[in-house]
């Protein structure tokens, strides 16, 4: 599967965040709790070091991930210089009203009236950036939903004294490679019309049986020996009665149901990513 999703906002998005990044203090960057390393923008991520800002990392959607994973994450992530991760649920209010503390704790000579602590935050579609940012103000400043790339105007926001923080809109990147393509079209990270749901479901469905097949039996039933991607599709479409009308099993919707569950957290907390599957691929 080859998915070049890149809408052209995302291009004009991409330079004005670039300009943004020589004059903030600070990054906040939402990631994936379940794809840490697949919906991390490289192009930002490259920018920051190059102009040394400090990140705090927040591994977002933490209640739909393996927590064994993303305690491996945040030991890997906090390891790195200029780095702090948490993670978090930005549908809890009181998770993210820790922000500013950890930020201001990053930079504690900013953060005052004379010297403002100049934040800028950053993640790709569908992170959850827009639940955190309402919570974070604790008003509705920016439409949350599950469409990818909804947020497509920068807006700098005051934080309290001394504190502000620039809103960003969901940003991919062009060439992306088809590991990343894959995991961020799982997610939802990348819109529908850009893939097949079969093919992401069978690559999902591959991955899932071979790191949890304990809850994939307990949501489905049984999985026969040696079950694959495919397999895996199947064992859905009879466990839940799907034919199609001409006969056979339907294992496009088999495709459908298994994205819908685990997007919606449905089969329990499943990351698609580990640190050591990470810097074997990046070797
Ligand atoms: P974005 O701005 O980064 O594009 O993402 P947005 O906040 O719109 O969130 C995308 C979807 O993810 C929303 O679901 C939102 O509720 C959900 N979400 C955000 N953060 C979290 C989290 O930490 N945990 C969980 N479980 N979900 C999260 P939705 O289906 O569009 O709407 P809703 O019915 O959940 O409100």
């Amino acid at each position: 599967m080859a998915i070049n999703w890149y809408p052209g906002h995302m291009g004009v998005a991409r330079k004005a965040a670039a300009e943004s990044m020589k004059k903030i203090d600070l990054v906040i960057e939402v990631l994936d709790a379940r794809i840490p390393y697949a919906s991390c923008n490289p192009m930002f991520e490259a920018l920051r070091r190059q102009g040394q800002r400090p990140a705090l990392k927040l591994l977002n959607k933490a209640d739909f991930a393996d927590p064994e994973q993303t305690q491996r994450w945040l030991q890997h992530y906090n390891a790195q210089p200029d780095v702090k991760a948490v993670a978090l649920c930005a549908k809890r209010p009181r998770e993210v009203q820790r922000i500013p503390k950890l930020c201001q704790a990053m930079l504690p000579e900013r953060g005052t009236r004379l010297k403002h602590l100049r934040m800028m935050i950053l993640g790709i579609p569908n992170v959850g950036k827009s639940t955190l940012m309402n919570a974070l103000l604790g008003r509705h400043v920016a439409a949350v939903g599950d469409e990818p790339a909804i947020t497509k105007i920068q807006m700098l926001h005051s934080l309290g004294t001394g504190m502000t923080l620039l809103d960003t809109p969901g940003m991919l990147w062009p060439g992306m490679t088809q590991y990343v393509s894959y995991k961020l079209a799982a997610t939802h990270s990348i819109g529908r019309a850009a893939y097949e749901d079969e093919d992401v479901a069978v690559n999902l469905a591959g991955y899932l049986v071979s790191q949890y097949p304990a809850l994939l039996i307990k949501r489905f039933g049984p999985l026969p020996e040696n079950c694959d991607g495919h397999g895996l599709l199947e064992v859905i479409a009879q466990a839940r009665c799907l034919a199609k009308k001409a006969g056979g099993l339907d294992l496009a919707r088999a495709a459908t149901t298994l994205l819908n569950e685990f997007r919606t957290g449905a089969l329990g907390p499943m990351s698609l990513e580990t640190v050591e599957q990470i810097a074997a691929l990046v070797a």
